[in-house]
């Protein structure tokens, strides 16, 4: 059998294996956690902490076949800007909760896409999260920019507002690809972008583009990547694409007949992988590339890279707030999940009341579990001393849980008293091991978190 079959075995095709941004995943969210909790760990923060926030825009002016963000189309600015006002009633809401002397760790602005909003949208935005959490000189302020829907003006107000990230989408540069992806994107604009971005001192520049996609050939993604690395991109996502029709509608218009086979995809991923670590990135747990100098890569070599909604981070904050629809929270306590539609968000918000829907409390269990995967993610090893210091599980208890799932990969994982450890030839492998520690998943679908 060759080794493709035997890791096929082992689940390596298995394409609803969650990316585990959060543990428990986001489908496995209860009713249980509403509004009163969610003030209550606000309200726990201790005063002065640093915090993170993510702002939810589910907006674009274009809606691209592939994606499978949840987001909507508007070709006019009064839904953007009924949900400004929104969020600046959540944000006020929020002011009256959070303890005094709160910081500003990390700032992101997803979705969607957040730079449909004008220029003035954009500092008045800013100003209203500034009211309540102020920058520090370490507070990072990143942004997802679609090059197609940015302009020099509300690139000088991103820049006069703080932000020193940003991330932009890609996907591929191969016409006949984004002609069947639906997304229209020519090189030029895509270079204008990023020049523009680095002009206004924009510190670290994240790309994302896809392997999986219909009509993808080595040659083509060899292609596609070389003229990403012409741009000199800080950071890379090299995400999979998830096709899920069945969830995002649009997808149906994908030519599925020109979707690359399981067995393609790897070869397409590992194309891609080669090509960044010749050009000297480093790799950053399962999709991410980011060169030396990267905080990502300083992180990785720190031991202090984590996972969070957005991938990975190396924010150090224990708190992140979600705001906007179907944003979601995480608190040392549990996950809290603002309604997912944005009619239902807004007219919560309006009521005077946060509209969080769904959520999760940790248990003791859980914090153990979502360690156990976070460590695999970030750093494909498991350090037995570090969780049985931090966990209060006994040495024992650990090594059963970890021999059983070394047992189940069939000597593809490596395990001795230092703990478990996944060889760089089994990492592809590494979201179905981290399904094992799973103890809600490992029956379940990670379609909704499946990008
Ligand atoms: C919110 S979108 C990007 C921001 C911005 N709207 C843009 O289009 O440039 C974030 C990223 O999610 C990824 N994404 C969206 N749909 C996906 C899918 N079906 N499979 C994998 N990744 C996907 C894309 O790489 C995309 O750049
Ligand atoms: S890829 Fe970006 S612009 Fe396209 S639909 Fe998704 S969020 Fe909108």
């Amino acid at each position: 059998m060759d080794t493709q079959t035997k890791l096929g075995r082992l689940g390596l095709f298995d394409a609803k294996v969650p990316r585990y941004t959060s543990y428990p995943t986001a489908p496995h969210f209860k009713p249980t956690v509403g509004p009163d909790l969610f003030s209550d760990w606000i309200r726990a923060i201790p005063e002065g902490a640093g915090i993170s926030l993510y702002v939810h825009v589910p907006f674009c002016r274009r809606l691209c076949w592939f994606c499978a963000c949840r987001t909507q189309g508007t070709q006019s600015d009064a839904p953007v800007a009924a949900y400004l006002e929104t969020l600046k009633a959540e944000i006020a809401m929020l002011a009256l909760e959070l303890p005094a002397g709160v910081y500003l760790s990390r700032l992101h602005w997803g979705g969607g896409t957040p730079t449909l909003l004008s220029p003035a949208m954009m500092t008045e935005l800013t100003g209203a999260i500034r009211a309540i959490a102020p920058f520090t000189e370490t507070t990072e302020f990143s942004v997802e920019i679609d090059p197609n829907e940015i302009d020099g003006a509300r690139l000088d107000a991103l820049a006069a507002a703080g932000m020193n990230r940003a991330s932009i989408g890609v996907q591929d540069f191969d016409e006949e690809i984004q002609k069947s992806i639906g997304r229209m994107q020519g090189y030029d604009i895509t270079r204008w972008a990023v020049d523009e971005i680095r002009a206004r001192g924009v510190q670290s520049l994240n790309a994302d583009i896809l392997y999986g996609l219909p009509h993808q050939t080595r040659a083509r993604i060899t292609e596609s990547v070389q003229k990403l690395l012409s741009l000199n991109p800080d950071r890379v996502a090299l995400y999979g694409y998830a096709h899920v029709p069945w969830m995002a509608k649009r997808q149906q218009l994908i030519p599925s007949d020109a979707l690359p086979t399981p067995q393609e995809r790897l070869s397409l991923f590992d194309t891609a992988r080669r090509l960044f670590l010749w050009d000297g990135y480093d790799e950053i747990g399962i999709d991410h590339f980011a060169s030396r100098a990267d905080g990502l890569s300083v992180a990785q070599r720190a031991g202090r890279l984590r996972r969070n909604f957005q991938g990975y981070t190396d924010d150090t904050a224990e708190v992140l707030i979600g705001l906007g629809a179907s944003s979601i929270s995480r608190f040392p306590q549990g996950y809290a999940q603002n309604a997912p539609a944005t009619g239902a968000h807004t007219a919560a918000i309006r009521a005077g009341r946060f509209s969080t829907s769904r959520g999760h409390v940790f248990s003791q269990d859980d914090r153990l579990r979502a360690r156990l995967i976070e460590a695999l993610m970030c750093d494909f090893r498991i350090d037995a001393a570090e969780i049985t210091r931090d966990f209060g599980i006994s040495p024992a208890a650990l090594e059963a849980m970890l021999g059983a799932v070394a047992k189940h990969f069939e000597g593809h994982l490596s395990l001795d008293e230092k703990g478990l450890a996944i060889p760089v030839e089994a990492r592809p492998l590494t979201r179905m091991i981290a399904r094992h520690f799973d103890a809600y998943g490992m029956n379940a679908e990670g379609h909704s978190s499946a990008i």
